[in-house]
């Protein structure tokens, strides 16, 4: 269990005006604002790239609930991360069909390539990995799903192809804004096409 560090703090000072303002609209598109937790989440950890306990602290203020509340949110959805984590996240689906077509040649490779095993982040910070259940693409496993982009019917070659991709994508900066997810997704589809092609 997670111990939230409670510390007093103004959520207009910490959160941004841009995170207050997104935030806001999704309160008014929700029936309360509890509601709104995890969209709220979500935005703050897009800006961010995780969400740290002052953080949810900030948000939990800003949508007058607990803390305590707002982790239970946080903790059940996996694509809210807790801890810092890499430019890019690598969730790599381990459930029953990809196991069956590939998963174990597909981890390896990757864990392989960039030096890490699960719940790490390469040296560079560009890269964590993590591993997720179904992904929702099981007559196309093997899966995995980085931002938003899933990427399906994985092999070797192709998963390491991606996060070659990814990494020149960055020209060598991992921190900074994060990446347009579509704009990086197309990158590196016309680069596995060009694999594919060799
Ligand atoms: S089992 Fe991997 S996507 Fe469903």
């Amino acid at each position: 269990m997670q111990i939230i560090k409670t510390v007093t703090l103004d959520y207009r000072q910490y959160l941004t005006e841009k995170e207050i303002s997104e935030i806001e609209h999704e309160v008014t598109i929700m029936e309360t604002r509890e509601s709104a937790g995890i969209e709220a989440l979500k935005i703050v950890q897009s800006h961010r790239g995780w969400i740290s306990d002052d953080s949810l602290n900030a948000i939990a203020q800003l949508l007058a609930i607990s803390s305590a509340q707002l982790e239970g949110v946080a903790t059940f959805y996996n694509l809210i991360y807790r801890q810092p984590v890499g430019r890019f996240v690598i969730h790599i689906c381990d459930s029953i069909s990809c196991h069956l077509n590939g998963y174990q040649k597909v981890l390896h490779a990757i864990k392989t390539h960039l030096g890490i095993d699960y719940g790490q982040t390469t040296e560079d910070g560009l890269f964590t990995l993590l591993s997720n259940v179904c992904l929702g693409g099981c007559d196309k496993a093997p899966v995995m799903m980085i931002g938003q982009q899933h990427y399906e019917y994985l092999t070797s070659e192709k998963a390491v192809a991606i996060l070659n991709g990814l990494s020149q994508s960055t020209d060598g900066n991992s921190s900074g804004d994060f990446l347009d997810k579509a704009e990086v997704g197309a990158t590196i589809d016309a680069k596995i096409v060009e694999v594919k092609n060799d």
